[in-house]
């Protein structure tokens, strides 16, 4: 991991300790439009958009946040440049080899969710090495979203159950909110408390449908590769501002 950045190393004295979310999400977004401001092309939005990443993983250490969930690829993103598509699986693949080390070093578990098996074989392999090795670590729960939809993660669940109940494993009255969660690929996580979109736009790009019910939504129009401790510092200033009411008064 690179840039290291020597100010905003603790938690910031305004935000409560106590009162942090246990699980942020966040939907990387405005790394082509970072890069066409300056004259770059649209991959090099993404390459600056990984460091990003890392110093957010970090500062969520520092600060107490114990799970983070990044949005890195969408099941609509194949519609892209077939370039930019391979840019950004060999970046993946490229980033996860690099950074496998230091990652067992600060004690992150990554995991990764989405259709996987269509991924290129060799990031396939980088990934469930990555999984494979970090899996007993006990720091903070670092998960991808990797050709992630959440219709498509629904679909999923739903054969998944329904495959159980023809072999007659489970009944249909079985079949709850519970039981649901157990299949899909977010199994074992808490659900986000919040959701950091960049780049301004209004909408959840069929991230974590089923997982966001009650998550706190915050957008910043501060694109993907300019999003750092600051920004991040306001997000959770602005979480700890709203009233968490779950359909209750
Ligand atoms: C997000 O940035 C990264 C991925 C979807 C992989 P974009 O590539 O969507 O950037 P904009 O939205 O075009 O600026
Ligand atoms: C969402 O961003 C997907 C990721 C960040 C990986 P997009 O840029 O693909 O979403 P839309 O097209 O603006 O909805
Ligand atoms: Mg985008």
């Amino acid at each position: 991991m690179t840039t290291k950045p020597i100010a905003l190393q603790e938690l910031p004295a305004d935000l409560d300790k106590s009162r942090l979310p246990g699980h942020v999400a966040v939907i990387m977004d405005g790394n082509g439009r970072w890069a066409k401001q300056r004259g770059l092309p649209r991959i090099m939005g993404h390459q600056r958009g990984v460091d990003t990443l890392k110093d957010l993983l970090r500062c969520c250490r520092d600060w107490g946040v114990p799970a983070l969930t990044a949005y890195a690829f969408s099941t609509e993103n194949w519609g892209r440049p077939l370039e930019e598509v391979e840019f950004l699986m060999t970046l993946f693949e490229r980033v996860l080899r690099k950074e496998l080390k230091e990652m067992m070093e600060e004690n992150v578990r990554i995991r990764f969710v989405g259709n996987l098996e269509s991924l290129p074989p060799s990031l396939q392999a980088e990934i469930e090495r990555s999984m494979e090795e970090t899996k007993d670590n006990l720091g903070i729960q670092f998960t991808v979203a990797t050709n992630y939809g959440g219709r498509q993660e629904i679909v999923q669940a739903c054969r998944a159950i329904a495959a159980k109940v023809r072999q007659g494993a489970i009944e249909p009255e079985e079949i709850d909110e519970a039981l649901v969660e157990r299949h899909l690929y977010t199994c074992g996580l808490p659900s986000p408390d919040l959701l950091i979109r960049t780049s301004g736009e209004m909408r959840i790009s069929n991230f974590l449908l089923w997982q966001m019910a009650y998550a706190e939504i915050y957008v910043t129009p501060t694109l993907w590769p300019d999003f750092d401790r600051a920004q991040f510092h306001q997000a959770l200033s602005a979480y700890q501002q709203r009233e968490r009411r779950f359909g209750k008064v």
